[in-house]
C-alpha cells in the first residue's frame, strides 16, 4: 500500500462515490437540527438525513456521499472513556459515508465498498487483509460476501444473537430507539497471519473500518420493530481509523492529523517525550479538537445539555494538564493558540481572529470556575478518605464513583492516596469500570467533571445526598427537644439534630425520606434518624437517641439506610418511566395529579376518565420493562434559573449566586424537573408491576405499582397464592381458572337449589304459624307448637324463624315448651339489644310465680339465640295455655 495523507483519503472517497452517481452533500453543524431533539450531538453521517429514511420527506438525490464531522460523548454512542486508553477511539472524528435513500440496498453498497478499499486504482488494500462480520440472521448479505465477492469462509463470520436480534450485534440502531437494521462490518487485519477466531475487542489486531448498514425499521418504545415505508443504506467509514490503515500505522493518534498536533504540544509544553504518560496527551488533543469545533458550532460553556458538554471536555484537558505536573506557567489559552491553525486546518473560518477571541474568553472564564471545584472534588475525596488511616485500602467502588460521577482521573486519585498513604482497590475499580463498558451502554453526558452540580445547598444546611456517599463526618449545629433548643440530647430523648450539612434526603416531592443514623466518632452515641423534613433552610434530623448522648458541636457521622435509599431510588426514577409510558399510551394530554413514593410502594395520580383496561395496563407494564432492560443511564442536569421561585419545593444548587433547577431525563424517553433520589441506571431497577388501578375522584385515577425487589415480593406472593389454589383445588395452572369457574357455578347452582328448598319451609311455616298455637302479641310471635314434624335440621330452623323475623317486622320468636315440671322459653331475638328488656321480662315472669324456681338461663348468650330454663314442681299442673296467660301478663308493660 502507498501511503496516503488524510487529505487525498477525503478527496478519493467523495470522488469514487461521484464516479458512481452520487451527489456530494456537505457536513452538517454539530449540532443537531432543531427538530431533532433525540441527539445532543450528530453522531453520524445520517443524522442529517434522518428524516428520508423515515421517509417523512422526499431527497432531492437518492444517492450521496458526505464526510461529516461527528461527536460521540454522549447517548448510546459515546466514547469518550476510551480517549488515550485505546488507539482507536476519538470523541471527534469525520464520518466519510455514501448513503442511498430507497434507491440501492445490500448488494450494490457491498459492491461499492469493496472496490473502494481494494481496487488498485483507489485504496488498494489486500484483499486478505480485511475480515467481514454480518448479523447470524442476515443470510442475503452473507451470500453476497460469499457468492459476489468471493469472500473466504476463513474471512467471514457470523456474529449476533439469533434470539434477540435487537440488542445484537451486527444491529445497527441510531439510538435507544428508532431508525435501525442489520450491518455489516469491515475490518482490517493487522496481524500477519488470520486469526481463527473473531474478536472485537480493543486488543485484538483487528480494526473495524467501515460500517455499512441497512436501514429498513424503527424500534418504537414498545421494543418492536416497525417495517419502514424503504430500504436504505447508511455507511459509516471513520477517516481517522482508515488514514491508520493507509498510512501504516496502528494507532488513530499516530495519523498525520494527530502527528504535527503532538508535536507542537510537546514543544509548547518543553517535556520529555519518552518520560511521560502519552494517554494523557492523547486526552488533551483528542479534547481540544473537540472542543474547538464545538465553539465554531456556536456551543458556549454551561451547566447544560451541549453547553456541560463542552464544559467538561474544558475540565478534562485542565485536569490532565494538572497531571502532568509541568513546571511551565502558562494559561490553556496559550495552549489553543499554538494548535488552532492545525486543528481548523480543513474547515472554512470566516474570520479567524473572532474565533480566537471567543475561545479565550470561554478558558479564562472556565480555568478560574474550574480550580475551585476541583477543590471542592478534593474535599469529596477527602470525606472518603477521613475514614481511612494509613495502610488502609480505598475501596474501588468509591473510587469508580469519583472517576464515573465527578471525572476524578484515576492518576489524580492515586496521587492524592499516595501521599496518606492509602492503597487503591485497583481490582474493584476495573470490575466497576467493565461492568460498565461490557453495558456498552452510554456515561452519563453530566457524570463527568461533575463536581458543581452535586453539591446542593439549601442556603444553610448544605446537602451532599447525591454524591451517594452513605458515611459522611459532619457537626451537629442545633439541637431540639419539646420545641426548644437545648445544648444536648440523652439517651431515650427524642428530637431533631440540625447538623452543617448532611446526606439525608428530607421528605420532599412526594418522596418519603432517607432513615439512618448518627453515630459519634468512639461509636459510643448512637441516634435513630427514622424521617427528615427540609424547614425553611434547614435539614430536620428527626429521630431518638439510641445509646449515649450528642452535644452541640460534637462531630458526628451520618450513615444513611442504604436498602431504604435503593428501594426508593429505584421507585422514584419508575415513577419517571410511568409517567412518560402512559403519555406514549394514552396521549401527552395526560398530567400527573399526584404521587407518594415510599420504600414499598409507588401511587401515582393522573387524569383519565376510564379505567384502563387489562391489555393497556399490560401494554404499560411491558413499555416500563422494557426501558428498565434498556439499562440506561439517568442523566442529572441543573438548569439556571433566571426567576426566582421561592414557591417551588426543590433543592437549588448555588454556584456562585446562580440558581439552577435540576433535571432527570432518561434518554429522550422523559425528561422532568425533579429534585428527588434516583438510580443511576435503568438496568438497577429490575421489575415493576402494577398492583391496581382505580378511581380516587371525578376523572382522577391512581394507579399502585412496586419496582425491584418489592416487585420480586409482589410477584412471589403471587405465585404462592397461585401454587396454593391449585394445590388445594388439584388443578394445575392451566385449568385453574375454568377448574374454579365451574366450582362457582355448581356452588351458585347449590345455592339455588337451598334457597328453593328455604321457600318451600317458609311457605310451609306461614301455614303452620297461622294455627292457633301461634300468634303474635306485641310484635311477638309466640310458638307453643312442636316443630319436630317438620323434620329439619336445629340449623335450618334457626335460618327459618330469622327468616320470619325480618318478614314480619318482629321483636323476637318466643317459642314454648313444657315439659312435666320444666318449662322452656326460647328466644330468638332480632337484635342483640333486646336483651336487656328480655332480663326484665323474665324476672317479672319469676316474680309472678313467686315460687322458689330454679331459673336457668343459659345458652348461645352472644348471639341472637338463648334460652331460659324454669322449673318447678308446681308446673306440672299447669296447662301451656294458662302459662300463656301469665306471659302475656307479664309482656304487658314493657315496651319492646
Ligand atoms: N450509522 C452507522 C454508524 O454510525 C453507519 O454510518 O456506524
Amino acid at each position: 500500500m502507498i501511503f496516503k495523507s488524510s487529505e487525498e483519503i477525503r478527496f478519493m472517497f467523495l470522488d469514487f462515490f461521484k464516479s458512481k452517481g452520487h451527489h456530494v452533500i456537505k457536513s452538517s453543524s454539530l449540532i443537531p437540527t432543531l427538530n431533532d431533539s433525540s441527539l445532543l450531538f450528530v453522531n453520524s453521517g445520517m443524522n442529517q438525513f434522518k428524516d428520508f429514511f423515515y421517509g417523512f420527506k422526499k431527497p432531492k438525490y437518492n444517492e450521496v456521499v458526505s464526510i461529516q464531522k461527528c461527536l460521540r460523548i454522549s447517548g448510546k454512542h459515546n466514547d469518550i472513556n476510551n480517549i488515550g486508553y485505546t488507539s482507536r477511539h476519538n470523541t471527534f472524528f469525520e464520518m466519510m459515508g455514501n448513503f442511498s435513500f430507497s434507491s440501492y440496498f445490500k448488494k450494490e453498497a457491498i459492491m461499492y465498498s469493496w472496490e473502494l478499499l481494494t481496487s488498485k486504482k483507489w485504496f488498494n488494500i489486500p484483499q486478505n487483509k480485511l475480515v467481514i462480520t454480518v448479523n447470524s440472521l442476515d443470510y442475503e448479505t452473507y451470500n453476497i460476501w460469499v457468492k459476489d465477492i468471493n469472500i473466504p469462509k476463513e474471512n467471514i463470520f457470523l456474529v449476533g444473537n439469533n434470539n434477540n436480534i435487537i440488542d445484537s450485534d451486527n444491529f445497527w440502531k441510531i439510538s435507544y430507539f428508532g431508525l435501525c437494521g442489520t450491518s455489516t462490518e469491515i475490518f482490517y487485519n493487522f496481524n500477519d497471519k488470520s486469526l481463527k477466531n473473531f474478536h472485537n475487542t480493543k486488543n485484538s489486531s483487528y480494526l473495524e473500518i467501515w460500517n455499512l448498514v441497512f436501514i429498513e425499521y424503527n424500534l418504537n418504545y414498545l421494543n418492536k420493530l416497525e417495517v419502514l415505508p424503504n430500504k436504505s443504506v447508511d455507511t459509516g467509514m471513520g477517516l481517522e481509523r482508515i488514514a491508520s490503515v493507509l498510512q501504516g500505522v496502528k494507532s488513530n493518534f499516530e495519523i498525520d492529523i494527530f502527528k504535527n498536533l503532538i508535536y507542537l504540544l510537546y514543544n509548547f509544553l518543553g517535556i520529555n517525550v519518552s518520560i511521560i504518560n502519552k494517554n494523557i496527551l492523547y486526552i488533551i488533543i483528542d479534547h481540544i479538537r473537540s472542543i474547538v469545533f464545538l465553539i465554531i458550532d456556536g456551543i458556549v460553556p454551561s451547566s447544560n445539555d451541549r453547553g456541560y458538554i463542552l464544559r467538561k471536555l474544558i475540565r478534562r484537558v485542565l485536569l490532565n494538564i494538572k497531571l502532568l505536573s509541568i513546571k511551565k506557567n502558562f494559561e490553556l489559552f496559550d495552549l489553543f493558540n499554538v494548535l488552532i491553525d492545525d486543528i481548523i486546518k480543513y474547515e472554512y473560518i470566516k474570520n479567524k481572529e473572532k474565533l480566537l477571541n471567543k475561545i479565550k474568553y470561554f478558558l479564562i472564564k472556565e480555568e478560574k470556575k474550574f480550580l475551585i471545584i476541583l477543590n471542592k472534588g478534593l474535599e469529596i475525596l477527602n470525606c472518603y478518605l477521613l475514614k481511612l488511616k494509613s495502610g488502609d485500602i480505598l475501596n474501588g467502588d468509591l473510587i469508580f464513583k469519583l472517576y464515573d460521577t465527578f471525572g476524578f482521573p484515576l492518576d489524580l486519585i492515586k496521587d492524592v492516596c499516595n501521599s496518606r498513604n492509602i492503597n487503591i482497590d485497583l481490582h474493584g475499580f476495573n470490575k466497576n469500570l467493565n461492568i460498565q463498558k461490557n453495558k456498552s451502554r452510554y456515561y452519563s453526558k453530566f457524570n463527568i467533571s461533575n463536581f458543581a452540580t452535586s453539591i446542593v445547598c439549601c442556603d444553610k444546611t448544605f446537602f451532599y445526598g447525591y454524591l451517594n456517599i452513605n458515611k459522611f463526618n459532619t457537626k451537629i449545629i442545633s439541637i431540639i427537644v419539646n420545641n426548644d433548643n437545648v445544648n444536648e440530647i440523652c439517651i431515650n430523648q427524642s428530637g431533631i439534630l440540625i447538623t452543617k450539612d448532611t446526606i439525608f434526603y428530607p421528605e420532599l416531592g412526594g418522596q418519603r425520606s432517607d432513615i439512618g443514623k448518627f453515630i459519634s466518632k468512639d461509636k459510643k452515641s448512637v441516634f435513630i434518624v427514622n424521617n427528615v423534613k427540609k424547614n425553611g433552610n434547614y435539614i430536620f434530623h428527626i429521630g431518638y437517641i439510641l445509646k449515649g448522648m450528642f452535644k452541640l458541636n460534637d462531630n458526628v457521622i451520618l450513615i444513611y439506610d442504604e436498602y431504604n435509599r435503593e428501594m426508593l431510588s429505584c421507585n422514584h426514577t419508575c415513577l419517571h418511566i410511568l409517567y412518560s409510558s402512559l403519555k406514549l399510551l394514552l396521549g401527552s394530554k395526560i398530567k400527573i395529579k399526584g404521587s407518594s413514593i415510599k420504600k414499598k410502594k409507588i401511587t401515582f395520580d393522573f387524569n383519565y376518565f376510564k379505567p384502563l383496561s387489562e391489555k393497556k395496563i399490560f401494554k404499560l407494564e411491558y413499555l416500563v420493562n422494557s426501558i428498565i432492560k434498556k439499562n440506561i443511564f439517568i442523566n442529572e442536569s441543573f438548569i439556571n434559573d433566571k426567576v426566582e421561585n421561592n414557591n417551588l419545593n426543590l433543592f437549588y444548587l448555588k454556584e456562585n449566586f446562580n440558581r439552577y433547577l435540576r433535571f432527570i431525563s432518561i434518554d429522550n424517553f422523559s425528561r422532568e424537573k425533579c429534585c428527588g433520589l434516583h438510580v443511576n441506571n435503568t438496568g438497577i431497577i429490575n421489575l415493576f408491576f402494577i398492583i391496581k388501578e382505580y378511581s380516587i375522584s371525578h376523572g382522577i385515577r391512581r394507579i399502585e405499582a412496586v419496582s425491584s425487589d418489592y416487585a420480586f415480593k409482589y410477584f412471589y406472593k403471587k405465585r404462592l397464592l397461585l401454587n396454593n389454589l391449585s394445590k388445594f383445588l388439584s388443578l394445575n395452572d392451566n385449568f385453574l381458572f375454568n377448574g374454579v369457574k365451574s366450582i362457582i357455578k355448581k356452588f351458585n347452582l347449590l345455592k339455588n337449589k337451598y334457597k328453593d328448598i328455604l321457600n318451600i319451609y317458609l311457605e310451609n311455616l306461614n301455614y303452620f304459624f297461622s294455627l292457633k298455637e301461634c300468634f303474635v302479641y306485641k310484635k311477638i310471635f309466640f310458638l307453643v307448637k312442636d316443630v319436630t314434624f317438620l323434620k329439619i335440621s336445629k340449623n335450618i330452623l334457626y335460618i327459618l324463624l330469622k327468616k320470619l323475623i325480618f318478614r314480619f317486622k318482629l321483636q323476637f320468636i318466643l317459642f314454648l315448651r313444657k315439659k312435666d315440671y320444666i318449662i322452656n322459653l326460647y328466644f330468638l331475638l332480632n337484635s342483640k339489644f333486646l336483651k336487656e328488656k328480655i332480663n326484665i321480662f323474665v324476672k317479672k315472669v319469676v316474680l309472678f310465680f313467686n315460687k322458689e324456681n330454679n331459673i336457668n338461663f343459659n345458652a348461645n348468650k352472644n348471639k341472637n339465640f338463648f334460652y331460659v330454663k324454669l322449673s318447678n314442681n308446681e308446673f306440672i299442673n299447669f296447662k301451656l295455655i294458662e302459662f300463656i296467660k301469665y306471659i302475656k301478663l307479664c309482656i304487658s308493660g314493657i315496651y319492646f
